[in-house]
């Protein structure tokens, strides 16, 4: 691994994937930037970090707040200098169906999961562009891939950002960019607890499918060989992620086959 001395600002770094990685990536060497929205949890997630943790940088944000973003993206950057990896990992999600789910939560998902990360995105590109070097990671989930009941404007939000990334990918790869979309499937993490109902309430009950999938620990721990290995597109779960695969060869026999899967 060489995350040693590289630096890291990572997104969603108050729970979950994001909490997990900034354990990782603290151990293997990296200088962090921790952002969200709860400062003292982030507080708490530093003092989690093993060893010398002042090289552990606390940022708050809110990515619903798209204008604010551009400053505290010069604020990272200020932090140490400079960013080697920027983790867009913070995210919201949503179970309603579509006739139930209001325009101003179809819009809060798009804000948070995928302007949110394109302004963070628009605002490091031209430092990493002139440092020649960068890594732009994106989480995105299976749900990027293909789209089932309930999760209408998550699975837009996450799809929308393949098309974005996949386009930078091109436009920055001979300046040494890097571009990295994660698709997670099940972690055992407060996403769906947290997800929004049709009218903007929390859900706040754990997932079925979230209750038997990976911990964030062991999701961390794959994901970042897989980074190092600079990987274009990250698959990392348990059979949903066939899925992806069967959408992509025999897509009107996988949607029949969701159709009958029960979905929470
Ligand atoms: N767990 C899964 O099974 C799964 C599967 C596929 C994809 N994902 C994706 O993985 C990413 C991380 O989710 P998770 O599973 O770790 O869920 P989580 O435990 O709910 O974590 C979500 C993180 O996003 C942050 N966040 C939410 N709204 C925010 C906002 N407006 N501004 C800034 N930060 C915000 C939260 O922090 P604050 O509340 O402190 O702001 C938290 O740190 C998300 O993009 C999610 O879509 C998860």
């Amino acid at each position: 691994m060489s995350f040693e001395n590289k630096v890291a600002w990572i997104t969603g770094a108050s729970s979950g994937i994001g909490e997990a990685l900034a354990y990782a990536l603290h151990s293997e060497g990296a200088k962090l930037i921790l952002s969200s929205r709860r400062e003292n949890v982030l507080q708490k997630v530093k003092d989690n970090c093993r060893g010398d943790t002042s090289d552990i940088y606390i940022l708050p944000i809110d990515l619903a707040k798209a204008k604010s973003l551009s400053a505290k993206a010069q604020e990272a950057l200020d932090a140490f200098g400079h960013i080697d990896y920027l983790f867009n990992n913070g995210g919201i999600s949503q179970r309603s169906k579509v006739v139930n789910t209001d325009m101003d939560v179809t819009r809060k998902v798009m804000e948070i999961n995928f302007f949110g990360s394109v302004a963070l995105t628009k605002a490091i590109l031209p430092s990493m562009m002139d440092r020649q070097t960068g890594h732009i990671i994106v989480t995105s989930s299976v749900m990027g891939k293909f789209g089932t009941r309930l999760r209408s404007s998550y699975a837009a939000s996450k799809h929308a950002l393949h098309g974005y990334f996949d386009s930078l990918r091109q436009e920055v790869h001979k300046e040494n960019i890097h571009v990295s979309l994660v698709c997670p499937g099940y972690v055992k993490t407060d996403v769906t607890k947290n997800a929004l109902e049709g009218d903007g309430s929390k859900h706040n009950q754990m997932g079925k499918g979230q209750q038997h999938g990976m911990t964030p620990t062991k999701f961390a721990q794959k994901l970042l060989p897989e980074i190092i290995a600079k990987k274009e597109e990250i698959y990392i779960g348990g059979k949903e992620i066939w899925g992806i695969y069967l959408k992509r060869i025999v897509p009107s026999f996988f949607n029949k086959i969701l159709r009958k899967m029960e979905v929470t």
